[in-house]
């Protein structure tokens, strides 16, 4: 929910996601792909390609710690995979649908708060607070207050997440949503007090995903959108003309963001940048 008490655009195209991924093409988690060590990119293997990303991230986490708060867990697998590694886990999830599934596959002791990261209000404090590909959808500047707020002496951001690059914005071109900018994401840990000490560039392992998805898109999400909207034009023109007259900006907007140009890996490597971050709190 935002703040505002209604579903974002974003949160309810992720509980879509989470849905159509799970039911048709057999996925379970909502991030990118990691491609590496000849890994066909196709639709096949993206569920093993986001075990690898899962594999990679989880192979990261720091030494010596007992608790952490993976903060918009998704359906709760990244989670699952850290209390089978014998980590205490809490998640933040601002999707009820999203916060029922990972309840479902979590024990107990696992407490899930549902809301956005930046509203939360508890007095428990953890070793790492953990981000998957989350950390563009919440504040930049709240999330990192909060997460220093809520991390013990020496413990852990850990971020893996797309940041935008500063060339976006100079060329101004028409590129793939999503992302804090670089510069700032690395000034405000530095206001922050938090130091740096890993920051490794996936970019080219997780780049082939865009491809993915957008085949998809184009292939099924693109016909299915036009059909339903040619199946309501048809038989309910009325609904047609309200949805066109209340919504036109939003369709267009979805049609352009989703639907409109084809999106390539070779645009996102040039924009975005993938990154694993770790800041310990000193
Ligand atoms: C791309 S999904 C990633 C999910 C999961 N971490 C994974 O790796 O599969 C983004 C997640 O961020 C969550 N999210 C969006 N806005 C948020 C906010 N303000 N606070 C906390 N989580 C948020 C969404 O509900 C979703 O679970």
């Amino acid at each position: 929910m935002s703040k505002y008490g209604k579903k974002s655009s974003k949160e309810l195209g992720l509980e879509v996601a989470a849905l159509g991924g799970r039911h048709f093409f057999n996925i379970d988690h909502l991030h990118y792909g990691y491609w590496a060590n000849g890994l066909e990119a196709n639709m096949a293997n993206f569920p093993l390609a986001q075990e690898k990303y899962t594999d990679f991230l989880l192979g990261h986490i720091p030494a010596d710690l007992k608790t952490i708060l993976d903060v918009g867990c998704g359906t709760g697998k990244n989670a699952k995979r850290l209390t089978e590694m014998g980590y205490k886990v809490d998640c933040v999830s601002p999707s009820h649908y999203l916060a029922e599934r990972t309840r479902e596959i979590l024990w107990e002791g696992n407490e899930v708060f549902e809301c956005e990261y930046e509203q939360l209000e508890t007095t428990k404090r953890y070793d790492c607070v953990f981000f998957s590909e989350s950390f563009q959808y919440v504040h930049l500047v709240k999330g990192i207050e909060q997460s220093v707020n809520l991390l013990n002496e020496g413990g852990y951001l850990l971020i893996c997440d797309v940041f935008r690059l500063a060339r976006v914005d100079k060329e101004g071109g028409k590129v793939i949503g999503g992302g804090h900018r670089l510069e700032k994401f690395l000034e405000n840990i530095k206001k922050a007090g938090l130091e740096k000490v890993v920051d490794e560039d996936i970019t080219a392992e997780t780049a082939p995903t865009i491809e993915i998805l957008d085949e998809a898109m184009f292939r099924v999400g693109r016909p299915a959108l036009e059909a339903s909207l040619e199946f309501l034009h048809d038989r309910h023109p009325w609904i047609m003309g309200i949805l066109n007259w209340k919504y036109r900006k939003k369709l267009d907007k979805f049609r352009e963001k989703y639907i409109g140009d084809r999106r390539t890996s070779d645009d996102f490597k040039k924009y975005k940048t993938y990154r694993l971050f770790i800041c310990k709190k000193i």
